[in-house]
């Protein structure tokens, strides 16, 4: 198996080293555009495997794409962050541009690879990835509602002060401030969250899921990257294992909740050949009308893609 991270920034070495810690990957790759850092950190984290005892050959690489040659997975963490006071959206100009060109890059070396993007706005650079590398859209999709439900459960698990292990749950939408914590559909070791946390507690704490990414970008100036990693690595872990794990990712819709030709995070089934399976649930009127919104603003993003002529 052979695992490339493109990005060596917060996110991307943050997965990298993940992957490696965890041993999903013989070979390790990690691309930067900035000349030696990503041979720094990945000599730093192939120097830390003898302490956390894992072989996984951790290899940096600037703009050296031959190298990346045959990858099974491609992980796409290259772009700006945002800084306070900018929305996910604000990064599009920058970001579209990084997209295309690592995505051009990387697939002409791995055409069969599974590409989950993590740059951000999210939908938008999932689609932007799947434009540029024409392969089909089962091998195209995004990480974010990994993270944001790993926020929600968390946030839960403090709330009744119980393992974070036990707390399960779905969220749906764009990976932004209209995203959509499915509380009926969240559980403690089984127990419905709406029997153990009362109402209006319960849509506090999925508010501050909502802006979640925000609240971190105000306290540290930049955007989280432990739990993004995390997040990314989880999904390479279902793939390369082909574990046919359960999780929210941002997929291709043709249909599906009566949508299509939109990038949405819904729940899904991934594993050797990315997404095996979109899950339709019975959403209710309610949840629906705010996946509908969540598909709206991610629509008008797109427009903004349109708009800037690069397809
Ligand atoms: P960062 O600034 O720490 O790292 C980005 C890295 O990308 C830098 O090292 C930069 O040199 C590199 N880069 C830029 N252009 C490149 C190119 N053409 N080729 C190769 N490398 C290039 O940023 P961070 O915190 O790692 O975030 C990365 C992206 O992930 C941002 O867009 C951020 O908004 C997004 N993000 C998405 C999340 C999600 O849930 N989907 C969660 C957290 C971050
Ligand atoms: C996050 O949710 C900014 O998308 C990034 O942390």
């Amino acid at each position: 198996m052979k695992i490339t991270v493109i990005g060596a920034g917060n996110v991307g070495a943050t997965c990298a080293n993940v992957c490696a810690q965890n041993e999903l990957a013989n070979e390790i790759y990690l691309v930067d555009i900035k000349e030696g850092v990503a041979e720094g950190k990945a000599l730093d984290m192939w120097e830390s495997s003898p302490i956390g005892l894992y072989d996984s050959r951790i290899i940096g690489v600037t703009n050296d794409y031959e190298k990346t040659k045959d990858s099974d997975v491609i992980v796409i963490t290259s772009g700006i962050p945002r800084k306070p006071g900018m929305s996910r959206d604000d990064l599009i100009a920058t970001n579209a541009k990084i997209v295309k060109t690592v995505t051009e890059n990387s697939i002409k070396y791995s055409p069969n690879a599974k590409i989950i993007v993590v740059a951000n706005p999210l939908d938008v650079m999932t689609y932007t990835a799947y434009l540029t590398a024409k392969i089909d859209s089962s091998r195209v999709f995004g990480m974010a509602g990994i993270l944001d439900t790993a926020r929600f459960r968390s946030f839960i698990a403090s709330e009744l002060n119980c393992s974070p292990k036990d707390i399960q749950s779905v969220l749906m939408g764009g990976h932004g401030d209209t995203m959509v914590p499915l509380t009926r559909y969240t559980t403690v070791s089984g127990i419905p969250v709406e029997e153990l946390i009362e109402s209006n507690r319960l849509n506090e704490i999925v508010e501050r899921t909502k802006k979640g990414g925000g609240e971190i970008v105000n306290l540290m100036g930049t955007s989280a990257w432990y739990a993004p990693g995390a997040a990314a690595a989880q999904m390479v872990e279902s793939i390369v294992k082909n574990q046919n794990r359960i999780f929210p990712c941002c997929c291709w819709l043709t249909g599906q909740y009566g949508m299509k030709d939109i990038y949405l995070g819904v729940p899904c089934k991934l594993g050797s050949n990315g997404i095996e399976e979109i899950l339709e649930l019975k959403l209710n009127d309610q949840e629906m009308e705010m996946l509908n919104s969540s598909a709206e603003a991610v629509r008008g993003v797109l427009s903004v893609l349109d708009d800037m002529n690069l397809f």
